[in-house]
């Protein structure tokens, strides 16, 4: 299979690893707006190097993977799927819903298919969540903690562009609890605090955010969220029925000290950050992407899921802003 890359940055190079390791991805060819980081990417791996979108978009390729900046995904897409291509893309498709409809025009037009990178559906303790929800061993579920901590905030360019925590960041935990629970948000109480770096009040975000979301069969969930966590990178969900209560991302890394004399040791080497916490869901959600393209398996993560999951992001913006709860159906 031949795959092109766009975006060699962070997780884009991550990605390119990936891809180049993988047995069924016989060429790589990958791009950015800065040619140089591509070409040094593309040196490191053995792969190709384009010197643009167009010039990669060339190459014969049997599906492309988006990694760039996220304003350029919708565009991205478009193009890819334009030219009958496959795509996987980074959350999120865009920043707003008329941008994100548009691009999943685009790929219905062209009969292709999209799947978007909520690496959590790839996670072994979310998707054992999954089966225990799934199964009825928790009872009726009534209550969920969700929680999201980044040992340290983003560089202060990256905020203005990122859409603010909730549709940056928490999208991830929207999408999960949609996954794991099997029911939709209907309706969020959200709210915010810039009290920590001076970087977030200028940009307008916060980087610390909670959330109370109501599902549709009526259990509450709670979705937590900071850019200012020292302890460690600490991704959690707890979901508690009428039988059982269970944990993912409770482990010997969890960044979290228990004060009790009888409580488990502290933890010896916290998780630092998503590209280590996750490496194995990145893995396993761009192998069964090639699986996709190869017409193997279903879609594991298509369009109208991430505009869901965007659509509960922007309903928490709403609530933060005014103050209100809002009902994710009052988003257009
Ligand atoms: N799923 C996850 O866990 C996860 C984690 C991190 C980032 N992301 C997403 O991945 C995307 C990239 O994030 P990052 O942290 O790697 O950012 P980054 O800034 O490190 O890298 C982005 C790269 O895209 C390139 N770029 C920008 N516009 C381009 C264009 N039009 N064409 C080609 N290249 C272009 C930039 O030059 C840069 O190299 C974002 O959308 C982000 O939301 C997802």
């Amino acid at each position: 299979m031949r795959i092109g890359l766009i975006g060699t940055g962070r997780i884009g190079s991550f990605h390119a690893g990936v891809l180049a390791r993988h047995p069924e991805v016989e060429s790589l060819v990958v791009a950015d707006a800065d040619a140089t980081r591509a070409a040094g990417v593309a040196g490191a791996l053995g792969a190709q190097a384009a010197p643009d979108v167009t010039a990669l978009l060339d190459h014969a390729l049997d599906a492309v993977v988006i990694a760039s900046a996220t304003a350029a995904h919708a565009e991205l897409i478009a193009r890819a799927a334009g030219a009958g291509l496959p795509v996987f893309c980074e959350k999120p498709i865009a920043l707003d819903v008329p941008g994100t409809l548009a691009a999943l025009r685009a790929v219905a037009e062209a009969g292709t298919e999209l799947q978007l990178g909520f690496m959590r559906r790839f996670d072994t303790g979310y998707r054992a969540a999954r089966e225990a929800v799934e199964s009825g061993r928790l009872g009726r579920l009534h209550t969920v903690r969700a929680a999201t901590s980044d040992p340290e905030p983003p560089p202060a360019a990256y905020l203005p562009l990122s859409g603010g925590l909730f549709r940056d960041c928490l999208v991830h935990d929207f999408d999960i609890v949609r996954w794991v629970t099997g029911r939709e948000v209907v309706e969020v109480y959200a709210t915010g605090s810039d009290a920590g770096p001076a970087m977030f009040r200028e940009a307008g975000d916060v980087d610390t955010a909670a959330a109370l979301l109501t599902l549709d069969d009526g259990t509450l969930v709670t979705v937590t969220g900071t850019r200012c966590n020292g302890a460690g990178y600490d991704v959690r969900l707890e979901l508690a029925g009428e039988r059982d209560q269970i944990a993912v991302g409770l482990d010997d890394r969890t960044p979290l000290t228990s004060v009790e004399p009888q409580g488990p040791a502290a933890p010896g080497k916290p998780w630092q950050g998503f590209l280590e916490r996750f490496a194995p869901a990145y893995e396993a959600e761009l192998a069964a992407f090639v699986r996709l393209v190869r017409g193997e398996v279903p879609n594991p993560c298509d369009g109208p899921e991430a505009l869901a999951a965007l659509r509960i992001a922007e309903a928490c913006e709403l609530s933060r802003r005014e103050r209100r709860p809002v009902r994710v159906e009052e988003v257009p």
